[in-house]
C-alpha cells in the first residue's frame, strides 16, 4: 500500500474488512455473501466427507431428489457476532449440531458429526468475515441445511445427502422500516377493525383452526416441512395487521404452543412459564438460554402446559428465537378479544434481551461457556 495516501489506505482496509452493506438497513432477508460450505454423504462411502468451501451460488440436484419430492430435509439457524475488539463469536453451535442430529434421526437421515458441523460453520463464517456486521449493528445468520439429494423416486429415505452451510448478514427479524418521529404516526400505525397496531411491535393472533404440529409429527425438530403449511393462515393474519400467529395444541385446542418461527413465554409475578417440549414444540436454543438466564435472575421457570386462558392475565408475554432473539408481545387476539401487555425499557423481556445479546457479543462475561471465539 506504499503509494496510497493515508485516507486511501484506510478506505482500502475498510473495504477489505467489511462488505459494502448499509448495516443499518438490514432486516431478515438474504444478502448474498461470498462463500458457502458443501459436504456430501454418498451411498458408497456411507459417511460425510470432503467438505469444501465454494463460491455462494445455485446448486444442482436431481429432479427426483428426496428433498424436492418428499421434503426429506432439515435446517438450522445460528448467529455469529462481532465483538467490540473485532473478534467473532459463535453462540452455542454445539446445540445446533446436536439438534440437527436429533432431527436427522427422526427423518431417517445421516448427519454430520458435531465436529464436522462446527468446523463447517466456522469455515463459512471466516470465509465470509467481511459480511459479519460491525459490533452492535446486526449479526451474520448462519443457515446449515441437511437434504436428501439421492436420485430416488420411491417413497423411502434417500441414498445420498448434502450438508450445506450458507450465511447472510441480518438485522431485526421484524424490521421497523422508518424511525423518524415525524413519520411514525403515518407509517407505523395500521388501523384495522378499529384496532391500532404499531408496526414493529409483536401483535399475535391465536390460530384455532390450523395446527402447526401434531403429536407424533415433526413439530419438535427443524424439518423444512414445518414452515410452509402455515403460510396460508399466516398470510391472512398479516393482511389483517398481525405480526405472527400463536398456535394451539392439536389434541385439545386449549393450550398455547408457539409462533410460526419462535417460542413463547408468559410472566406472572415471579414465575416465567413456557410450553413444555413433548414433540410438538421446537426446543429452541434461545428458549433454553433464556430459561437459564431468567433462573439466574431469581425467577421460577416452569415448562408446562399453558392453557390459553392463562394468557389473559399474564403481566408480560415475549417470544424467543435465534432470528428474533427476545421480543416483547404487545398484544394477543383470541376469538375477537385483544389483550395488551407491558412494553418498553422496564420489561423483563428487555432485561433478558440485553443480557443475552451482551453475552453473544462479548460485552458481558460468558460464565457459562456459551460462546466460541473463532477469530
Ligand atoms: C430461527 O430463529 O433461526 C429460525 O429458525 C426461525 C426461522 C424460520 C426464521
Amino acid at each position: 500500500m506504499g503509494s496510497l495516501s493515508k485516507q486511501e489506505q484506510v478506505e482500502c482496509r475498510e473495504k477489505a474488512e467489511y462488505a459494502n452493506v448499509n448495516w443499518d438497513e438490514l432486516g431478515f432477508a438474504l444478502t448474498k455473501t461470498d462463500y458457502m460450505y458443501v459436504m456430501n454423504f454418498t451411498e458408497e462411502e456411507q459417511k460425510f466427507f470432503n467438505g469444501t468451501l465454494t463460491r455462494f451460488g445455485n446448486i444442482e440436484m436431481c429432479p427426483s431428489s428426496g428433498i424436492l419430492n418428499y421434503g426429506q430435509g432439515l435446517f438450522e439457524g445460528l448467529k455469529a457476532y462481532r465483538k467490540e475488539d473485532e473478534g467473532i463469536l459463535l453462540f452455542r453451535p454445539q446445540e445446533n449440531a446436536l439438534r440437527m442430529k436429533m432431527g436427522a434421526d427422526r427423518m431417517c437421515m445421516p448427519s454430520p458429526t458435531v465436529d464436522q458441523f462446527i468446523d463447517a460453520v466456522k469455515k463459512t463464517v471466516l470465509a465470509n468475515k467481511r459480511w459479519v456486521p460491525p459490533y452492535g449493528r446486526g449479526s451474520l445468520y448462519v443457515r446449515p441445511l441437511l437434504m436428501g439429494t439421492g436420485r430416488n423416486l420411491g417413497v423411502k429415505p434417500s441414498s445420498d445427502y448434502t450438508f450445506l452451510v450458507y450465511a447472510s448478514p441480518v438485522g431485526n427479524y421484524h424490521k421497523v422500516y422508518c424511525c423518524r418521529e415525524a413519520s411514525l404516526k403515518v407509517k407505523h400505525v395500521l388501523e384495522l377493525n378499529n384496532t391500532l397496531f404499531l408496526k414493529g411491535d409483536l401483535n399475535l393472533m391465536v390460530e384455532d383452526n390450523v395446527h402447526r404440529a401434531i403429536p407424533g409429527g415433526t413439530g419438535g425438530i427443524k424439518a423444512v416441512t414445518n414452515y410452509s403449511p402455515v403460510y396460508k393462515p399466516l398470510t391472512e393474519a398479516k393482511a389483517k395487521g398481525f405480526s405472527d400467529l400463536l398456535f394451539l395444541d392439536a389434541s385439545t385446542g386449549s393450550n398455547i404452543e408457539e409462533g410460526s418461527a419462535c417460542n413463547i413465554f408468559i410472566l406472572k409475578g415471579n414465575v416465567i412459564s413456557t410450553p413444555a417440549t413433548h414433540g410438538t414444540i421446537l426446543p429452541g436454543i434461545t428458549r433454553k438460554s433464556i430459561m437459564e438466564i431468567a433462573s439466574g435472575f431469581g425467577y421460577q421457570v416452569e415448562e408446562r402446559a399453558i392453557p390459553i386462558k392463562e394468557v389473559f392475565d399474564a403481566e408480560e408475554v415475549f417470544c424467543t428465537g435465534t432470528a428474533m432473539v427476545v421480543k416483547s408481545v404487545a398484544s394477543i387476539t383470541y376469538q375477537g378479544k385483544r389483550i395488551q401487555y407491558k412494553l418498553g425499557a422496564e420489561t423483563l423481556a428487555q432485561k433478558l434481551h440485553a443480557t443475552l445479546t451482551g453475552i453473544q457479543t462479548g460485552l458481558i462475561e460468558d460464565k457459562l461457556g456459551w460462546t466460541m471465539l473463532i477469530d
